[in-house]
């Protein structure tokens, strides 16, 4: 009988307790000025609501307090911001103070001289020998043959069979990278490198808890050994013979073997692959996987896409290779890319962190704030994308779409994405063989996650055919 008694004084004490702390963690950041918003609990914030909840946290949120609001996510005091405007301000205005503002453990395991982590002039010189990577001569001679080279090779044995293709574009983008990084085959040191790179990615999205197991400690020793890899692979560079030593590989360039202006150190040349290798794999992997689901589930776009590649094969040769100017003339190819990366949303947003006090919308963000540029809604905004739930990629060719002040699939401002002509040409180059080759159907059951990421837990099986 006391038991029974006791449990409900225990109910309204923790009760009283709870609610005690989280009106002291709201007064703790009652300062003049500040967005509307909740706060949470201390140290935990509204993360596990954020994570539980996703898309629908933000969206109560913001019905509540308007598109510019605080919270306390991740372990840091944010502003979430979904208004397209001021998401375009913060964007475009790193230079007063609003640079980038991902996670330690990101940082830490893709090093101190990461794109991500460093600002102004270094980050300007970095981002433009990045760029000097993938002007349309160097797609046309070097990036577009290598893309297509590896494309053919990797989707070369799937007839009859089941094909998880989550595994497989995970893979593509990895190893076409690292094709192109380094001329690198598949062979020991790919299948090497690639065990310690899926351990430096769970790494990077991991809490910096650095004790032994934890994926953070993990990612940051796999770290370690893909930078020994890398350097010795410059090493080697540096011993061979000066014709070696000129391939026509980004190494190379960014070595200064090329036409490089700014010459980058080995620790700058060694972040900035893996900073290339990072950038592109999720992004260029996961857009992949679901321009096939949706591909998949809308025959006639797929009959459209078809159409187009079968057009480009019919003036070639099985060897020949795309050129450039194909590549430029799969218009729906890329329609099917934007739409693809619009309605999955790939990129939920990007982070950026206030370097002091400053004042955006009429309100004050404090120093060292995180500010979310949540860029997720606008791809469901049926103003600009009417019927926004449809997969339609011939909205992205009656329109100038990607043109338009609001297109942030690939950011904006001053980083706005470097990779995206590469990416798009690596998407399209794996479309093009897979649907002139193939025909598949999903074999069913498997779970699609769509927020933190999108991703499938348990893999998407395909079972493949040939088309012909
Ligand atoms: C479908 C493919 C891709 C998508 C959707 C995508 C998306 C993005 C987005 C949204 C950003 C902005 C990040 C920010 O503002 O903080 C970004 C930046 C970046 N992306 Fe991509 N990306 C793709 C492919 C690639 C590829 C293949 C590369 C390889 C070179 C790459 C390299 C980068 C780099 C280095 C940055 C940072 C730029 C800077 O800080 O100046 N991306 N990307």
């Amino acid at each position: 009988m006391a038991a029974f008694m006791l449990l409900p004084c225990l109910a309204l004490s923790l009760l009283c307790i709870c609610s005690a702390l989280l009106r002291w963690n709201e007064l703790k950041y009652r300062m003049k000025g500040l967005p509307p918003g909740t706060m949470g609990w201390p140290v935990f914030g509204e993360t596990t609501d954020f994570l539980k909840l996703g898309p629908c946290f933000i969206k109560n949120q913001r019905a509540r307090y308007g598109s510019f609001f605080k919270s306390h996510l991740l372990g840091c005091p944010t502003v979430v911001s979904m208004d397209p405007d001021i998401n375009r301000y913060i964007l475009m205005n790193e230079g007063k103070g609003l640079v980038p503002g991902y996670p330690q453990s990101m940082l830490d395991i893709l090093g101190r001289r990461n794109i991500a982590a460093v600002h102004g002039s270094t980050h300007k010189y970095m981002r433009g020998a990045l760029l000097s990577l993938v002007t349309p001569a160097k797609l046309r001679h070097q990036v577009l043959p290598k893309i297509d080279q590896f494309m053919r090779t990797h989707l070369s044995d799937w007839n009859r069979k089941i094909v998880n293709i989550q595994d497989k574009t995970k893979e593509m983008a990895l190893l076409s990278s690292l094709k192109q990084i380094a001329g690198l085959e598949c062979g020991s040191m790919c299948e090497e490198f690639k065990q310690e790179f899926f351990k430096l990615v769970l790494g990077t999205l991991s809490l910096p808890i650095d004790l032994p197991g934890t994926s953070y400690k993990n990612g940051f020793k796999a770290r370690k050994n893909i930078v020994d890899m890398l350097r010795r692979l410059i090493q080697q560079r540096r011993s061979s013979s000066a014709e070696e030593q000129i391939q026509d590989d980004m190494l190379s360039q960014l070595m200064g073997t090329a036409e490089n202006k700014h010459q980058l150190t080995d620790d700058e040349i060694i972040d900035q692959l893996i900073t290339i290798l990072y950038s592109g794999y999720e992004t260029v992997s996961t857009t992949s996987m679901m321009a096939v689901k949706y591909l998949h589930d809308n025959p006639h776009v797929l009959h459209e896409l078809r159409k187009e590649h079968m057009e480009i094969r019919e003036g070639k040769r099985p060897e020949d290779p795309i050129t450039l100017e194909e590549f430029k003339s799969m218009r729906f190819t890329r329609a099917v890319i934007f739409e693809t990366s619009r309605l999955a949303t790939i990129v939920n947003g990007v982070l950026r962190k206030t370097t002091r006090d400053m004042e955006i919308n009429g309100f004050v963000i404090p120093e060292g704030w995180r500010i979310y540029v949540y860029t997720r809604e606008i791809n469901y905004d049926p103003k600009l994308y009417p019927d926004p739930m449809a997969f339609n990629p011939w909205r992205w060719l009656e329109n100038s779409l990607e043109s338009h002040n609001y297109f942030l699939l690939f950011g904006g401002g001053t980083r706005q994405c470097p990779g995206k002509e590469l990416g798009i040409a690596e998407i399209c180059t794996f479309l093009h063989y897979f649907v002139t080759r193939y025909r598949w159907e999903e074999v069913g059951g498997d779970k699609l996650m769509k927020f933190p990421r999108v991703e499938a837990p348990n893999g998407l099986h395909i079972r493949v055919s040939s088309y012909c």
